[in-house]
């Protein structure tokens, strides 16, 4: 199976609003797929979708092959999720963090797993310091090392760079190319376009609408005479309000 997740026509509501508005897209496995777009633009929703934490008002979301929702088990056992507004326990050390990850996946099993984890993100000395003193770089890595320690296949992280300084953002970029290459396949929203260059392909969403679903140098391409992502995205947009 070549196809990790599979959005088709999917609808959702919340009261009047249309957070996602018949949105269509195929995430492949291996790739590092990019939700782009901003506030208000569907990700989050997108991606609890895909979770099975809500259900679609329309449409099809299938994560592995199966329904999120009536197979939420199968499902969370092979994904690794990190919030958009993921909080660690601060009153908890590094080590202490990851084990309460760990049971609650149910990995009895986590200590080579962890200690590996820990080695690779630069973690491994800081493993009895607290996570409320830790810099904020080094709590994403530690919240993604969290949603790492059951080996999911399947990442979802909503905006794990956001308010990230750049020097922080750079290693943890660094960090999800080692993860690629193990084959693990990430799906991550992001508002920075920058990022967007970076992944395979992206969804481009903005009001719950999908303007675009592409590799970012097709996009690029097809635009003729718009260099940057951001101009694609801008006259996408713009095109939009048009029409
Ligand atoms: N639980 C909810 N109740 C009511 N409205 C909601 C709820 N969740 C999302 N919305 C609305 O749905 C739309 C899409 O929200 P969503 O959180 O998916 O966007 P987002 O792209 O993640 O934005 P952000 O960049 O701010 O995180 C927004 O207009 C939001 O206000
Ligand atoms: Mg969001």
């Amino acid at each position: 199976m070549t196809t990790a997740i599979q959005l088709a026509g999917v609808q959702k509501r919340y009261g009047a609003t249309r957070a996602l508005d018949g949105v269509s897209f195929d995430v492949r496995r291996g790739e590092m797929f990019g939700l782009i777009g901003s506030d208000g633009a569907g990700k989050t929703t997108a991606i609890r979708l895909m979770c099975g934490l809500i259900r679609a008002d329309a449409g099809q979301v299938r994560v592995l092959g199966r329904d999120p929702v009536r197979e939420h088990r199968h499902v969370t056992e092979r994904v690794g999720y990190l919030s958009q507004r993921f909080s660690l326990y601060g009153d908890l050390t590094v080590d202490e963090n990851v084990a309460f990850f760990a049971e609650v996946h149910g990995v009895r099993d986590y200590h080579r797993r962890r200690n590996q984890l820990l080695e690779m993100t630069q973690l491994a000395p800081f493993r009895a310091r607290l996570a409320d003193r830790l810099s904020g770089g080094m709590k994403q890595k530690l919240a993604l090392v969290c949603t790492l320690v059951h080996q999911p296949e399947l990442l979802l992280l909503d905006e794990p760079t956001t308010g990230v300084d750049p020097v922080s953002r750079r290693e943890f970029w660094k960090l999800l190319s080692e993860f690629l290459s193990q084959g693990i396949t990430i799906v991550m929203s992001t508002p920075y376009l920058d990022e967007a260059e970076r992944c395979t392909r992206v969804a481009l969403l903005h009001e719950g609408r999908l303007l675009a679903s592409d590799d970012p140098s097709r996009l690029r391409a097809a635009a003729e005479g718009t260099p940057s992502l951001e101009d694609v995205f801008i006259n996408l947009l713009a095109k939009q309000v048009a029409s």
